[in-house]
């Protein structure tokens, strides 16, 4: 039952007559922020009274008067200006709740008509360690991919690796000159890494060594030039300190850019055999490109050594979403639309889309400074072609209505681009979505990184966090031992507990962050009991398991109790326990998880309310203690199926 949404149809019927577009004002019904206000509250009648030219309360109490309500609610009442407060019947919460516990959806109904849904996550590059980014994208994707699927929708997810990019060329150039035979028998993929990092490091030092002296120069002349300006510009005249301030500025981003420059060349120049091998590779960024154009135009030997390759990246990446239960409905990574590229690009063409420019083949796209580039002037498809041929692909695959892109916000100009694109190309009408995400930063700020400096390897990432949680786990244990509990857990029990609470915190801590902002990795504050945690959520969980099993009842003994909604936590406890549909669609709406993690949380914090105010196995009434362990199995079960929507298991007894 979505409440939300059958309080606006009823509504949507009582605005009809008043309100010129009934739907505009049906955002502007919420559940109420402050129990004193009710469950919910309709604050439309503000800006349609300015709207009509008639007072807000007028208009709100004839609305009001037209209301056909009374079945789920009091009396509705008109409040200040004119806010319309609800309050829903306690019997009709009752009746709800009874039949929530007696769902295996709890009550969430299937969305009709189903939407087709291609989901686009985790995406990450192969042969390239995975990193923090993309543990970000695959959380979010798989919670999303989940919450459409629970919600009826005909959803399907695929991982667009990366692996027909750049990097191979890279990698195959590596593997010709600077392989490690014995280090690729042990590791092949970590081998791999290393050539790649290898051949970018010696790339960039030809780039950065070819660039110094021009920097240099640069940045010499901008520091002339504020000298210069400084002296003759007039102090008292308003624009001086602007014009200062600019030229400042830029010398300072000269002098950056200069010092990273240095840095770069240094790094090599600092070890004479790493020296040694650049200097005896002085073309290495353009043969590696020239090893990659290879590959792409089909030659015997990059194919092969590709073929060798690929296998081995896809075990390694497997077993990171073993670890993290992550799973997709098919995986076409780009080297799949290998076949569509030329076509892609002659479509475009014919619908007079795709144009010559420097001998590149580029889309002009207004509001934007550089074209979109689908061939490049030595022939070479890019990033664009790749996605464009994709998402023709999606269409008359699967029928696709929606593709859900999670992808980096910085990936931002990209996507409009593509967008623009595909509106233009003809194909059949989709909605695509960007749903971008922030950065994950370290504690100083920056982008995350572990200490040797690399962007953080995911594995020992989430290492630590199993560790920490482990910590968590045995501190909470020896409590419970000082308090002369019973049922301590056996180490190897913890160990499993703690990689449960381990990669959940993780999952949790990304998950509650509204997804378009950056935040701050961190261990301990992620994995914390109290607070807006997945650990916190666990203990919930386990909690409303534990009363169940003290109390001697088995869930399914529980079927077809009557629930009595009467102390005013148990009340609460009802409404919060009912709005999971309304919660459900709400992540959907804009593809937001936060909105489930935050619901949860309000959930659990009712549910502590609700156990500190009531007794539960100890109420001496057998039918109010019977309905309150029910509502208590039923709060587990919503907890429990959140948590799962989100990724994240759940543990009986911790
Ligand atoms: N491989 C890309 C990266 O790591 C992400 C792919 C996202 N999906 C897409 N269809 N472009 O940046």
């Amino acid at each position: 039952m979505n409440i939300l949404a059958l309080l606006q149809s009823r509504f949507a019927a009582a605005l009809e007559g008043i309100a010129p577009d009934p739907a505009a004002c049906l955002p502007m019904i919420r559940s109420a922020q402050d129990p004193k206000f009710g469950d919910y509250q309709a604050n439309f009648a503000m800006s349609l009274g300015k709207q009509l030219g008639k007072s807000p309360r007028d208009v709100a109490q004839s609305v009001v008067d037209r209301l056909k309500i009374d079945d789920l609610c009091d009396a509705p009442e008109v409040a200040g200006p004119g806010f319309i407060n609800l309050r829903l019947r306690n019997d009709w919460l009752a009746g709800e709740v009874s039949r929530a516990a007696d769902d295996a959806r709890v009550g969430v109904e299937s969305a009709s008509p189903p939407r087709k849904v291609v989901i686009d996550y985790s995406g990450p590059n192969v042969a390239k360690p995975m990193h923090v980014g993309h543990l970000r994208s695959s959380v979010i994707g798989a919670a999303l991919y989940h919450i459409l699927k629970f919600l009826g929708h005909d959803v399907r997810s695929d991982n667009h690796i990366g692996d027909w990019g750049t990097q191979f060329g890279m990698i195959i150039y590596g593997f010709k000159h600077f392989l490690d035979p014995a280090a690729y028998e042990r590791d092949p993929v970590a081998e791999l890494a290393r050539l790649y990092r290898l051949v970018n490091q010696l790339g960039d030092f030809h780039e950065a060594k070819g660039a110094l002296a021009n920097l240099a120069r640069q940045a010499e002349q901008q520091a002339a030039d504020l000298k210069t300006q400084e002296a003759k510009l007039d102090p008292k005249d308003k624009n001086t300190g602007k014009t200062l301030k600019k030229l400042r500025e830029d010398l300072k981003g000269s002098q950056e850019e200069l010092a990273s420059t240095k840095r770069k060349v240094a790094a090599v120049e600092a070890d004479a055999d790493l020296l040694k091998v650049a200097s005896a590779h002085p073309q290495i960024a353009r043969l590696a490109r020239d090893e990659t154009a290879k590959l792409h135009a089909g030659d015997a030997e990059n194919n092969q050594l590709w073929q060798q390759f690929i296998p081995q990246c896809l075990t390694a990446l497997q077993g990171m979403y073993d670890r993290l239960g992550i799973s997709f409905d098919m995986t076409l990574g780009e080297s799949f639309y290998n076949p569509f590229l030329a076509e892609t690009v002659a479509s475009l063409r014919q619908k007079g889309l795709a144009v010559e420019s420097d001998g590149a083949q580029v889309v002009f796209l207004e509001g934007h400074r550089a074209p979109f580039i689908v061939q490049k002037a030595d022939g070479a498809y890019t990033y664009a072609t790749t996605d464009l041929a994709t998402v023709k692909y999606r269409l008359d695959q699967f029928g696709a209505e929606e593709i859900l892109y999670v992808v980096d916000t910085r990936q931002g100009e990209h996507f409009e681009m593509l967008f623009k694109t595909c509106g233009r190309w003809g194909l059949a009408p989709v909605r695509l979505k960007h749903v971008n995400f922030g950065t994950v930063l370290g504690k100083d700020g920056r982008p995350y990184k572990t200490r040797s400096g690399d962007t953080v390897g995911l594995e020992s990432l989430l290492d630590e966090a199993v560790e920490e949680a482990l910590r968590v786990v045995e501190a909470n244990e020896a409590f419970k031992k000082e308090k002369g509990a019973d049922d301590l857990l056996d180490d190897a029990e913890m160990r499993r507990i703690a990689g449960i609470v381990g990669i959940g915190g993780v999952k949790y801590a990304d998950l509650r962050i509204s997804r378009d902002s950056d935040y701050t990795f961190d261990l301990k504050t992620m994995l914390a009991k109290e607070g807006d945690t997945a650990t916190y959520m666990q203990y919930a969980f386990a909690r409303t398991r534990g009363i169940l099993r003290k109390a001697g009842v088995a869930s399914d003994s529980l079927q077809g109790t009557p629930v009595v909604v009467g102390h005013p936590a148990e009340r609460a406890l009802a409404v919060a326990i009912l709005r999971l549909s309304e919660t459900l669609e709400g992540v959907v709406q804009d593809y937001r998880p936060n909105v489930l993690t935050s619901y949860l949380f309000g959930l659990a914090s009712a549910f502590s309310s609700f156990y500190d105010a009531c007794e539960v196995a100890k109420e001496p009434d057998p039918a109010i203690r019977a309905s309150r362990l029910r509502l208590t199995d039923l709060t587990g079960r919503v907890i429990r199926i959140g948590l799962e929507l989100l990724g994240i298991q759940t543990i009986d007894r911790m």
